[in-house]
């Protein structure tokens, strides 16, 4: 396929199979555990697909359009955006190593390594999102790993990601970022010198909260192929049917992403203008403390963003979320129907400034403007 071809065009036609008489538009599904040769002495060749685990022409599609995506060279896939986060992880470190995780990252993220790396015998240390540059005295001789989340996806920090990059280049330590919530649509890290870039797929590829998914894009061969091993050996498959899942959300993402961007961020600049919001923390909105930052090194937003609302005790707090009709109660993001949650049960971050009030989290889908914020305002008046 032409370089020169726009994203929309790329995302449309990459890793489709030829046109024959009567082909599918798409490569069908196939589901196998085994897969028959036809001679014996094919058994053991190397280049050749030998067994289900290895994955079907829809993986390969749907790993085709992730490196396009990312710009790298190359992807594996997971059955969740954890394990993609986790196998690359694991394919790095070694005991007696030391981690650098960024402060605002993913709890999930955050107990492997406290948990998991830890009983490998892997320090890991916190770091403030702001660091930057910085970031280079926190590195130690036996640092392998910076882990990096921007923005952090409950309190939208942005990270230097260039400047991170280059201080961990320099010192020959590898980064990895979650790049779940621009969906790699509007941050492109791996040009700004990061080593792998993960999604956890269920969120905007999936788009329908229908189906569980991972990817993780690589820079360089080297990390690709070792990650590659580290996976395999850790006996990681997905399903056929959920890699189709997500190559299907795949041809679609872009129209709706760009749709749930613009609701937020309209829902962000209308929240900031009421008395019952004290501040909006979504990195799009100019008075965001790091709108510079995104605005150096993002094209757009996200579909989400949280708001600290007037203080308030936590039981009102409650009630506004409940009293939501159009925003369904639940953690994800990235599917076509909106969501909220209250975040301060799960706000556990060391060195970040306090909020002042509670924290509660709105993801957008695709429902129309008005009702999101007719909602919204409801609620508000419940409560306030
Ligand atoms: C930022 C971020 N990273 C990773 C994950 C994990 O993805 P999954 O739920 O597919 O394991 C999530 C899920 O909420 C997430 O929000």
């Amino acid at each position: 396929m032409k370089n020169d071809l726009e994203r929309d065009t790329k995302f449309t036609h990459l890793g489709r199979p030829p046109a024959g008489l009567g082909t599918s538009v798409s490569h069908p599904v196939t589901r196998a555990s085994t897969l028959l040769f036809e001679k014996a002495e094919d058994l053991y060749r190397n280049d050749i697909r030998g067994y289900g685990r290895h994955g079907t022409a829809v993986h390969d599609s749907l790993a085709e359009l992730f490196t396009e995506l990312e710009q790298g060279v190359g992807t594996l896939l997971f059955p969740s955006g954890v394990a993609a986060l986790t196998a690359p992880v694991l394919s790095i470190v070694k005991p007696g190593d030391h981690v650098l995780l960024t402060d605002s990252a993913y709890g999930p993220t955050r107990h492997f390594c406290m948990t998991f790396l830890a009983r490998m015998g892997v320090e890991t240390t916190l770091y403030d999102p702001h660091v930057g540059a910085g970031i280079s005295d926190l590195i130690k001789e036996n640092t392998s790993l910076i882990l990096l989340e921007s923005p952090g996806s409950l309190t939208f920090e942005i990270q230097d990601v260039p400047a991170i990059a280059k201080a961990a280049k320099a010192k020959g330590v590898t980064t990895l970022i979650d790049n779940t919530w621009s969906a790699g649509l509007t941050l492109s890290p791996l040009p700004m010198g990061i080593d792998i870039s993960v999604h956890a797929a269920t969120k905007y590829f999936g788009g329908h909260s229908d189906v569980m998914y991972g990817a993780a894009i690589f820079a360089d061969e080297t990390r690709f192929k070792r990650a590659q091993m580290t996976a395999k050996q850790l006996g990681n498959a997905s399903s056929p049917d959920d890699a189709y899942q997500i190559l299907r959300g795949f041809r679609t993402v872009l129209p709706r992403f760009r749709q749930q961007e613009a609701t937020s961020l309209a829902l962000a600049e209308w929240l900031m203008t009421r008395d019952e919001i004290q501040q909006v923390l979504h990195p799009a909105v100019t008075d965001h403390p790091d709108h510079a930052l995104w605005k150096r090194d993002f094209t757009g937003g996200g579909c989400l963003f949280s708001v600290v609302l007037t203080p308030l005790p936590e039981s009102d707090v409650i009630r506004f979320i409940d009293n939501l009709n159009l925003f369904g109660i639940g953690y994800s993001y990235g599917g076509f129907e909106s969501l909220a949650i209250h975040c301060d049960p799960q706000l556990r971050r060391n060195c970040a400034e306090e909020l002042t009030g509670p924290l509660v989290r709105f993801a957008c889908g695709l429902e129309a403007i008005t009702d999101l914020k007719s909602d919204i305002e409801q609620s508000l008046a419940s409560i306030f």
